[in-house]
């Protein structure tokens, strides 16, 4: 049996395999970013619903967006959803990954596999691997999310055990997988021994339990899943062509940052990138891996490359903080972190920050760390174009806004906006997005619009009231949650070019 497709996969949306994402990875690393202005080529392999694909595809009008998927209702989902926003620039491609060479695909600038290749066996992988190292462009940057070891350790035996109860037993699927929760939640309960020998496992199996049926079937129950040392998975592409660039989480680019001041012994005499890595997994000990490869014969270490790219501090973020990782704290407020993150409020370049008349005391270096370290602390990020402060909401963003008045919090927990300045998705609320949407439809009749959804699905919004002592009607808690709204989106929307100001 091979993947399954009898039940749709959920959608979710990865920020982490957006453009300006990867070409920051690479940048970092030194190798060349991808100019993201003309009309460049991205697949997503294993597309699902669409959900990422469609959201990418949107904030890049000018780019190509191709997704390839065998579970034939994923790809009328995406497509459908495609037709429905009129995005002209998506080709969705029914095919397994073992039939992707003989499809005739062009080179992509961009190829992504994200929630897929640990659960391939090894044809459909291979397969997957030979594409990267054929189909992207000399320089193409490759995004591969994968379930690593050591991290992973934990988790064969409960799948296997959760595996061995289901299909002893008989019914639909999804009856199955109820019963199977209820056989973990006893073994969760009673097996003191199981914890004592695996104390981490005990997460994991609640994860489990509390999971969707389809995450459950598709992550847990599925027939191959396999976590890959890093060693391996970079030798794999290391025979394709393709170089490690970095982690598509910022900060474990950064041994500082990622690994805790006595374990940098360890690191002593170990030269080579791909050993750093290696060794870094066993002290996160992370369950998963999101990586960048780069398509190239170079080697990585151009320092210029990362003084082209566009950032952008985060507004209304507190940059009075202090941020902890397992290495060190990043202190937000001290110099020169704090004139960076200043002056950054209007988008621009670590070239064009070299020459800044208030970080001329600093040298380059310092400079340098501040940025990196400002994107690692997630107050900077790379964009793609300065702010559009008239923005008009997109057809897309509508269409998306217009799918919450349709169903329920329970059915759709958030929902992800397009963002064409940061090239990337903005997930929010149900609930927000039901005011949003509100507020863009109907301007002062926002809160009588926001009651009516809710009261529809029998929900009701409580706001902490300074006068407590005063009972509000639903009307004025809405009002007053509504004015809220406004103020908080005003403070992003505007700046991701998702809305002008309210
Ligand atoms: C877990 S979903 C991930 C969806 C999406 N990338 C995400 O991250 O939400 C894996 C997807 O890969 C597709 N898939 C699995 N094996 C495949 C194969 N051999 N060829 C094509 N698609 C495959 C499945 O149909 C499914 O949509």
């Amino acid at each position: 049996m091979q993947y399954r497709t009898d039940i749709e996969y959920m959608a979710s949306f990865n920020p982490r395999q957006a453009p300006p994402i990867l070409n920051y990875t690479a940048a970092l690393a030194g190798f060349e970013p991808i100019d993201l202005s003309p009309a460049f080529r991205y697949c997503d392999l294993g597309c699902g619903p669409g959900l990422t694909l469609l959201t990418l595809a949107a904030a890049f009008p000018q780019a190509e967006f191709v997704g390839v998927d065998f579970n034939p209702n994923h790809i009328r989902m995406a497509q459908a959803r495609a037709e429905a926003t009129g995005l002209k620039n998506i080709k969705l491609i029914h095919s397994d990954f073992t039939e992707l060479k003989d499809r005739n695909l062009p080179a992509f600038h961009f190829i992504a596999i994200s929630g897929t290749l640990s659960w391939l066996a090894d044809a459909p992988r291979d397969a997957v691997l030979d594409f990267m190292g054929n189909n992207l462009e000399e320089g193409g940057l490759a995004y591969l999310h994968y379930m690593a070891m050591p991290g992973h350790v934990i988790q064969p035996p409960l799948c296997r055990l959760a595996n061995d109860y289901y299909h002893q037993l008989e019914g639909e699927p999804e009856e199955k997988v109820l019963l199977t929760k209820e056989f973990l939640k006893g073994f969760l309960n009673t097996q003191k021994r199981y914890f004592e020998v695996s104390p981490t496992a005990k997460d994991f199996l609640q994860n489990m339990i509390n999971s969707s049926t389809s995450l459950f079937l598709h992550d847990y129950l599925s027939n191959v899943r396999r976590a890959y040392y890093f060693a391996d998975m970079n030798e794999l592409l290391e025979k394709r062509g393709l170089r490690y660039a970095g982690s598509a989480e910022p900060f474990y680019n950064h041994l500082q940052l990622a690994v805790p001041m006595e374990s940098r012994e360890l690191f002593r005499g170990v030269r080579e990138r791909a050993s750093v890595e290696a060794i870094k997994d066993y002290i996160n000990v992370n369950g998963g891996r999101t990586d960048v490869f780069c398509k190239t014969t170079r080697s990585a270490g151009d320092e210029r490359a990362l003084e082209t790219v566009l950032l952008a501090a985060l507004p209304g973020q507190d940059q009075n903080q202090v941020i902890n990782f397992a290495g060190a704290a990043v202190r937000l407020n001290v110099e020169p972190m704090a004139s960076v993150l200043r002056i950054l409020q209007t988008p621009n370049t670590l070239e064009n920050l070299y020459h800044h008349p208030e970080l001329s005391a600093y040298p380059r270096h310092e400079i340098r760390k501040a940025l990196t370290y400002g994107v690692a602390t997630r107050r900077l990020i790379p964009i793609v174009k300065g702010s559009i402060p008239h923005t008009q909401m997109s057809d897309y963003n509508r269409d998306v806004l217009n799918q919450v008045v349709h169903t329920t919090p329970d059915l759709l927990p958030s929902v992800t906006l397009s963002s064409p300045t940061m090239g990337n998705g903005h997930a929010i609320s149900w609930i927000d997005a039901v005011m949003l949407w509100s507020i863009v439809n109907y301007g002062q009749e926002a809160p009588q619009k926001s009651l009516e959804i809710m009261q529809r699905r029998n929900l009701g919004i409580k706001i902490q009231s300074k006068e407590s002592d005063k009972e509000l009607t639903p009307e004025e808690t809405m009002k007053i949650a509504i004015q809220n709204s406004i103020r908080q989106f005003n403070v992003l929307l505007p700046f991701m070019g998702i809305t002008a100001q309210l």
